[in-house]
């Protein structure tokens, strides 16, 4: 796992330079700024105002037993899934997007990838799927049965064809700048963006893909800046990218099933409203703690952009262990 040096930290300022304000509220009115509802995701869904949100994101459960689910039939699960996506459809506002990130079901050694089985559960009620983006991260569980697995999905979706897209606010650099056009009008140009290039469906941060065009943004693990008491957060870096290239300033963001304010962190940092739901008040209480160390300048958080951590080789987890070197085959 990475682990980011304080300078590659980020501190409570928002993306316009401004000290980011602590105004949270634990009801939800037209005035707030930011809501954190401690409720039943249904419940709190339907007491919110129709067409509101540019951008619904969240990381709902994956029905695998973690401490804050139960377990249960793969079909009861999308069945309760999509009682909350009929309301969520009603919540998006005609020009806004809906961000869907899940990664496995597992039963008895057999995967189930989540994003198909909500795929058409979407598609039905006429969303339009953008992109299906691969959040690929090299850390987690070693599998012995079956490849580990080190990616998960977020679908995007859009409710019409006039949606907001505001590619320049999350470009990446190009891996050749200089590169130039080779013939026509154009020739000897430079060929590619000043602004750099799309950062494109595979979410890699800047040195990677300077080295390798693999996009990787840290999964959120014990020794990362942002892990709390959470079993399964995301990172801030994720949904920031989908803050700034899906939503305006100002406008609302809704996470429906929020954990530890993730999602907040990111629309509040870029100077959008947002509303978390989540029935746990530990969470709740960690989310709005975050937001006052982000208000407060005190929250760590890696900076959108931020390179992976590249091991030197010197390290000594980086060494191939003695024992090992033994046989003389230095494995
Ligand atoms: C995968 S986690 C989301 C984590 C979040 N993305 C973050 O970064 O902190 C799913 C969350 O859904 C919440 N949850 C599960 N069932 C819920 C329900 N019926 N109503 C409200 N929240 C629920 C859980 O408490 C859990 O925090």
């Amino acid at each position: 796992m990475a682990v980011d040096t304080p300078r590659q930290l980020g501190f409570g300022v928002g993306s316009n330079g401004q000290a980011v304000r602590k105004e949270v509220d634990d009801t939800f009115s037209l005035k707030s700024k930011t809501v954190i509802l401690q409720a039943d995701t249904l419940a709190a869904c339907q007491t919110l105002p129709t067409d509101l949100f540019s951008l619904i994101v969240t990381s709902p459960p994956y029905n695998i037993g973690k401490s804050y689910e139960q377990e249960v039939e793969l079909q009861s699960y999308l069945d309760w899934q999509e009682t909350i996506i009929e309301e969520l459809m009603r919540l998006l506002s005609p020009r806004g997007s809906l961000c869907w990130q899940v990664g496995n079901y597992v039963n008895d050694g057999e995967i189930f990838p989540l994003d198909t089985y909500f795929y058409p559960l979407f598609k039905r009620r006429g969303l339009r799927l953008r992109n299906r983006i691969i959040w690929h991260f090299n850390h987690g569980l070693h599998a012995s049965r079956r490849f580990s697995g080190r990616y998960e999905t977020l679908l995007w979706f859009t409710k019409s064809d006039n949606y907001v897209f505001n590619l320049d606010s999350v470009r990446v650099p190009a891996k050749y700048p200089g590169k130039t056009h080779y013939k026509g009008e154009k020739y000897g140009q430079p060929s590619g963006n000043p602004r750099g290039k799309n950062p494109s469906d595979f979410w890699e941060l800047i040195q990677e893909e300077w080295d390798t065009g693999i996009v990787d943004i840290p999964n959120v693990k014990s020794n990362h800046p942002e892990k709390t008491v959470h079993p399964c957060q995301f990172p801030v870096e994720l949904v920031e990218r989908c803050v700034l290239a899906l939503t305006e300033e100002d406008s609302w963001v809704l996470d429906p099933f929020a954990g530890v304010g993730s999602t907040l962190i990111a629309a509040v940092k870029h100077g959008r409203r947002a509303v978390g739901i989540d029935r746990d008040p530990e969470y709740c209480a960690v989310s709005k703690e975050r937001l006052d160390d982000l208000a407060d300048g005190r929250l760590k958080y890696r900076m959108i952009g931020t390179p992976i951590h590249q091991p030197s080789g010197r390290e000594k987890v980086s060494q191939v262990p003695t024992e090992w070197q033994t046989k003389g085959n230095g494995r």
